[in-house]
């Protein structure tokens, strides 16, 4: 036993008369202690049959993708990357073509296409099929994905040619197999972009200020006015500037949601006591009024549990609440570089929010249509349009999140534009 003993390879066996080789393999694999685990495409079964193949390597052999009772003792996925190392042979002229495309329509090549671990192939075909333009193309694409080959070597040919295409002998297999065993085989997850990283670190070194939630207007010790605000939209705005770099204050009505984790979170009922905390977190950079703050509030606060006379009729009389979103974007002195609102419309969206954006002295209005069947109060989807002075700007609709990560890039973006 080598010092390989434990190692597992996933066999691929592709569709070509060299697919007889490969029984040889298999066995010196296993004479080295190597694991083989074999899946054979549906061309390899008219060289080779399954039952050879499983009486040689030890393991049930793989053949079908869609097979419900494989998937159920073992998932394609996890036979993709349980295995040290993956192994073609022999790689035929298609199996190439799949692998440099990506192509993933049948279990070998999903295999080849899902897996974490290096990939060794042996191509076996005609020299022609080898020499082919599309094959040399496809060659070089496997071999700058880090792709190992062995072979294919030249000599005659099962269709009576002579030239390169021959799969390479098992023992030369063998030894490539082991030295990439040798080596370290897991291939690391390539980048990808995240969500949130358009924004990350746009925002350093700025204060942010943003309010979310309802506001709560008591009439009397255990009675209020509220509306159905959820604060979802307001505190995914107070966590995308967070992420992205911000010093943030979340001035927030009472909600449902947990505080955002690194934003320094102020809890108010009323819209009074709202204001007072917006202008104690002032100055910043960019205050954002998401809050659905209540209009109004009782002339007075009843300071017992009003009684039901029986019959009668209750009143209460309403006065305005002060608006917080037009005293800061009205503010001669410490008036942030960027103020933006929001606007709930039901009819007439652009128009009604324009005027609002006007009213409010701010700089951007996110406007969305929360009429009958929008389903935007508490929902995890919001569609809005961005109101400018030089224009609006519709977004298809996204989760409340998403809204929020592109809404901080664009503020982001105009601040740093602006050089303010
Ligand atoms: O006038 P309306 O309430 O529709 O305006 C909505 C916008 O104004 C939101 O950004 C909200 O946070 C803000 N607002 C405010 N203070 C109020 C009323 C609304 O900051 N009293």
């Amino acid at each position: 036993m080598s010092g390989l003993s434990k190692k597992r390879v996933l066999l691929i066996i592709g569709g070509g008369i060299a697919a007889y080789k490969t029984l040889d393999l298999i066995r010196r694999l296993r004479e080295k202690g190597i694991a083989v685990r074999a899946v054979m495409t549906a061309a390899a079964q008219h060289f080779a049959t399954p039952l050879s193949v499983a009486s040689l390597s030890g393991e049930k052999v793989f053949t079908d993708l869609f097979s419900l009772t494989d998937e159920a003792a073992i998932g394609h996925i996890e036979l993709s990357r349980e295995a040290d190392l993956i192994v073609v042979a022999p790689a035929t002229a298609d199996l190439l073509a799949k692998m440099a495309h990506g192509l993933a329509n049948d279990l070998a090549s999903t295999l080849l296409l899902a897996t974490d671990k290096k990939i060794l192939v042996a191509p076996a075909m005609n020299l022609r099929m080898w020499l082919a333009a599309p094959t040399v193309r496809n060659v070089a694409t496997l071999r700058a994905d880090g792709v190992i080959f062995s072979g294919p070597g030249d000599g005659d040919m099962a269709c009576g040619e002579y030239g390169p295409g021959r799969m390479s002998e098992p023992l030369e297999i063998l030894a490539a197999i082991e030295a990439a065993l040798t080596g370290d085989t897991v291939l690391p997850l390539p980048a990808y972009p995240r969500a949130d990283a358009a924004v990350a670190g746009a925002l350093d070194g700025r204060r942010v200020v943003v309010t979310s939630g309802p506001t709560h207007e008591p009439i009397d010790p255990v009675r209020y006015i509220a509306n159905r605000s959820s604060g979802k939209q307001g505190h995914a705005i107070a966590a995308a500037a967070q992420a992205a770099g911000a010093s943030v204050t979340l001035v927030s009505g009472p909600v449902a949601l947990a505080d955002p984790a690194g934003v320094t979170t102020v809890h108010v009922e009323t819209a009074d006591e709202m204001r007072r905390a917006v202008e104690a977190a002032l100055p910043a950079d960019i205050f954002i009024g998401a809050a659905a703050v209540a209009d109004w509030r009782t002339a007075e606060t009843a300071p017992e549990k009003l009684k039901k006379a029986a019959g009668a009729e209750q009143s209460l009389t309403l006065v305005q609440n002060p608006d917080i979103l037009a005293a800061i974007g009205w503010r001669d002195r410490d008036r942030p570089a960027l103020v933006v609102g929001f606007a709930a419309e039901t009819e007439s969206l652009i128009e009604h929010a324009q005027k609002k954006r006007l009213a409010k002295g701010c700089d951007l209005i996110v406007a969305n249509n929360v009429g009958r069947g929008s389903n935007v109060f508490g929902g995890e989807m919001n569609e809005v349009t961005l109101i400018a002075a030089d224009g609006s700007e519709r977004w298809p609709s996204l989760s409340k999140k998403e809204v929020a990560t592109k809404l901080i890039a664009r503020l982001a973006r105009q601040l740093n534009e602006a050089r303010i």
